[in-house]
């Protein structure tokens, strides 16, 4: 059942008259990053917006693509390089496929940035553990190039990444540019290897055996398909993380992005205004079904 009082905050604290207006941006780049998934770069119309418009790494935009309404997308760009934006889209149905078959110079609508951002302040400090899985690579992507650019405020850096196949892979650019980087582990696992592989193989959570954490030191963010971040979050459990220092982000149907609908409705919050980054504590007080 809807909490009727949080749509009611949100109506009461929002000022409604421009917020469905979409801005026009322009795709200046496409870099595919496997069959599935594509990043498209975006430059506002509106050249003042390209500096303006000011967001945190966890947040999220209203994408729209004319003909074809409006989805909800991570930024995967950092706001330490502003100029434009990054959107990494998995294909999953209409709009999605839509997009992916847009080009250079095609304009798509923007409105947002929404949504709760990643707690960056509680991570100065602590060394920093990153799990992704498939796009969730995407959000993710946009926090690690924060702290790196964030130099001296973060302690050790440890990414690890799983995907299905090889070929599934994402964000290989990321990928080899963290690899290189002093102060960083970086791995990447497949589910199943194919022909010319020579990495590891076995789910994400094979990695714990590869890798020195000190949990009592240490903030972790995971991302990723649901059943990832069960098992991810069991073993973070088991590794004795204090819930507060193990961030993930959750995914809802989204109609508004604002807080007005209620179809973002989980666990007593919404999502889209609540979330989507929340903290394993307070999903645990939330008993979300697909984490049990
Ligand atoms: C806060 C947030 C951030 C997101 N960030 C990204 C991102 O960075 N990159 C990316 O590729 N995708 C992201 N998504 C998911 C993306 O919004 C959906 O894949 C997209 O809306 C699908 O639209 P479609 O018309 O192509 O597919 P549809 O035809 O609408 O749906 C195809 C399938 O995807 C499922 N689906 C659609 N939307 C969602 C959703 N919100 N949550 C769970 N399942 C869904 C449907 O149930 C259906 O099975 C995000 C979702 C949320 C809520
Ligand atoms: S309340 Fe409308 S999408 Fe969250």
């Amino acid at each position: 059942m809807i909490n009727r009082d949080l749509i009611t905050r949100n109506i009461n604290s929002r000022n409604t008259s421009n917020t469905y207006l979409p801005h026009p941006a322009v795709i200046t780049e496409v870099i595919t990053e496997n069959s599935q998934i594509k990043t498209f770069v975006l430059e506002f119309t509106d050249k003042t917006l390209n500096t303006n418009f000011s967001y945190e790494s966890g947040q999220f935009v209203m994408l729209s693509v004319p003909h074809h309404g409006e989805a909800p997308i991570s930024i995967s760009s950092t706001p330490t390089r502003p100029g434009n934006i990054h959107l990494s889209v998995r294909i999953a149905g209409r709009l999605t496929t839509a997009l992916h078959k847009m080009e250079p110079g095609m304009t798509l609508g923007i409105r947002g940035p929404y949504g709760r951002p990643f707690p960056v302040h509680i991570m100065e400090g602590r060394d920093l553990l990153f799990v992704a899985g498939g796009i969730g690579l995407a959000p993710l992507r946009s926090v690690i190039n924060y702290c790196l650019d964030r130099t001296g405020r973060y302690g050790t850096m440890t990414i690890l990444y799983g995907s299905r196949l090889p070929s599934d892979i994402a964000f290989r650019q990321d990928l080899d540019i963290w690899s290189t980087l002093p102060g960083i582990t970086c791995l990447t696992t497949v589910d199943t290897p194919e022909p010319g592989w020579t990495g590891h193989v076995g789910v994400v959570t094979t990695l714990w055996d590869h890798i020195q954490i000190s949990p009592s030191d240490c903030t972790a963010l995971v991302c990723g398909p649901p059943m990832m971040i069960k098992f991810v979050l069991r073993d973070l459990a088991g590794m004795s993380f204090s819930p507060d220092f193990v961030i993930t982000t959750m995914e809802r149907h989204m109609k508004c992005g604002v807080g007005l609908c209620g179809h973002c409705y989980m666990g007593g919050k919404l999502v889209c205004t609540d979330g989507p980054v929340f903290s394993m504590a307070e999903l645990k007080d939330m008993d979300i079904e697909e984490l049990r």
